[in-house]
């Protein structure tokens, strides 16, 4: 379903260019040229989103947000603000706006914002359901009625009225964003935000000024104070995903959040009280990042006091054919054909294959395996062929992030720093462009617009990266040859 965001600024002209920019994002765009007006567009239109400009005629940028913020807690507001009026933006982070961008503004991060923004609304505002019939079809649900998962609906229902930390355990896939955001919906605090941080997907130096913010000054390029999330979210709720993937110094800076229920921005002095409630998820045997020194006890034991193990989809098979039905419904719905059901054959072999991946991995199955049946009840060559494919890409998830993570390691160690940024940078553009070429058989133009390059582009390219391609190919196809480097 498209969003709609809704603009509030006084100036014509940059209302006019949002509208555009937006639209082509495929965004449904609301203006209003004053707070009042905004104000009364949230009331009545609903948007998914607010960017608000701070300087405004009349009401106020921050009276307009209050004003906002109390009609719709949940609804995301990003802020909009020139040099000089900072300060009032800070305070409106302080009160629960999702983040402000300085004007002018880079179009990239003004969307990347947005987008970010809009996740973190839809996770607030849209309920997971725990443990509903199948019939109910929507992608927030949580499906299983096996006991091991009674038990996972009762730890959510014990735990969500407390304040306590919760660490969600399991394998990748077993659900535990979405036993997350059950606990926070479920929970006193479900009015206020719900912050999602991921541990791993931010660098350590950013993930850093992201949750603790900063004060002017702090580092390089620290022009104004940064409010961090644990200070914004205060009185709600962050869901720290990855945990076990969280660099060492920040790993105390948490355990001191949970001891003393408060930070220090970096570069200031004050202390200050957040009040916070972490719910943390993690993959990884933390025992054992324990015993390899990546993990600090003193912090596992302070989250592990409420742990809720999420099962593995092997465990519970019975849950199978629920979950199958519930995933067939919920994409059969979107794309707007009506459910093929499930043969008796195909619903057996689900029960036996190993889900790795776990309810990920059956979902996607089943999303194929949707792709490949054209309205015939899936049968098992369906889920057979489905699953081929997603077994190579659930091999992608893990192994190669690895590999390229240990190969760009060794070319540090290796590297004289002279160049270094470049050259590993052409190696793998090198390899990008052969293996573009090798997934459309040679064929130069497609292999251009496979990768969004022109044609003379990709050809410069080559060129520059000195690859090689049989200049009588076999069957009248290009076919790289190594590289030379
Ligand atoms: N019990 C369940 N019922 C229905 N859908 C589920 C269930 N568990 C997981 N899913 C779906 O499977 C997908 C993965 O779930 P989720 O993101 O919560 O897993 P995760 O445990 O956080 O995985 P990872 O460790 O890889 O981050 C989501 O699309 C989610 O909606
Ligand atoms: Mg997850």
């Amino acid at each position: 379903m498209k969003s709609t965001v809704c603009i509030v600024d006084d100036d014509d002209q940059l209302r006019k260019s949002f509208q555009k920019l937006l639209a082509e994002e495929g965004y449904t765009v609301l203006d209003a040229a004053s707070g009042e007006e905004g104000v009364d567009t949230v009331r009545t239109a609903k948007p998914d989103l607010v960017v608000l400009d701070m300087k405004l005629p009349g009401m106020n940028g921050l009276e307009t947000f209050d004003a906002i913020h109390r009609i719709e807690p949940k609804l995301p507001v990003i802020i909009m603000t020139a040099f000089g009026t900072t300060e009032t933006a800070i305070e409106a982070i302080k009160r629960g706006a999702f983040d402000y961008i300085l004007k002018p503004f880079d179009v990239p991060e003004m969307l990347h914002v947005i987008r970010k923004a809009l996740e973190a609304g839809r996770f607030m505002r849209n309920p997971v359901d725990v443990g509903v019939p199948p019939g109910k079809a929507s992608r927030e649900a949580i499906i299983g009625k096996s006991p091991a998962m009674q038990e996972v609906y009762k730890a959510i229902g014990r735990v969500s009225p407390t304040d306590a930390t919760v660490l969600l355990r399991g394998g990748s896939g077993t659900g535990k964003e979405l036993a997350a955001r059950a606990i926070y919906q479920h929970s006193n605090r479900s009015d206020r935000p719900f912050l999602v941080i991921n541990c791993v997907a931010i660098p350590e130096t950013l993930l850093e000024s992201e949750l603790f913010g900063y004060e002017k000054g702090a580092f390089t390029g620290a022009a104004h104070r940064r409010v961090g999330k644990l200070e914004q979210a205060s009185g709600g709720t962050v869901f720290l995903d990855e945990i076990g993937d969280m660099p060492q110094a920040l790993q105390s800076k948490i355990l001191r959040l949970l001891q003393e229920k408060s930070i220090e921005r970096l570069g200031g002095r004050q202390t200050i009280p957040v009040d916070v409630r972490i719910i943390a998820a993690t993959n990884r045997d933390l025992e054992k990042a324990i015993t390899q020194g990546r993990f600090r006890e003193d912090l596992y034991y302070r989250l592990k006091v409420i742990t809720i193990w999420l099962p593995e989809l092997r465990e519970r098979s019975e849950d199978i054919p629920l979950l199958a039905e519930h995933f067939l419904t919920v994409f059969s719905q979107e794309v707007g054909v009506e459910n093929p059901g499930i043969g008796r054959e195909a619903l057996q072999m689900l029960k036996n294959l190993p889900w790795r991946g776990n309810v990920r991995e059956l979902a996607n199955t089943l999303q194929k395996a949707l792709i490949f049946n054209r309205g015939a009840p899936v049968s098992a060559e369906d889920i057979r062929q489905a699953t081929s494919e997603s077994r190579e890409s659930a091999d992608w998830d893990t192994e190669p992030e690895s590999v390229v993570r240990q190969w760009v390691r060794s070319r540090l160690l290796q590297g004289s720093g002279e160049n270094l940024f470049e050259s590993v940078m052409d190696e793998v553009a090198g390899m990008l462009i052969e293996e573009a070429i090798l997934a459309t058989d040679g064929n130069r133009s497609r292999a251009a617009k496979l990768l969004g390059l022109s044609r003379p582009t990709l050809h410069s390219k080559i060129d520059k990266y000195g690859l090689q391609f049989e200049t009588r190919p076999r069957q009248g196809k290009d076919t790289p040859k190594p590289s030379q480097h």
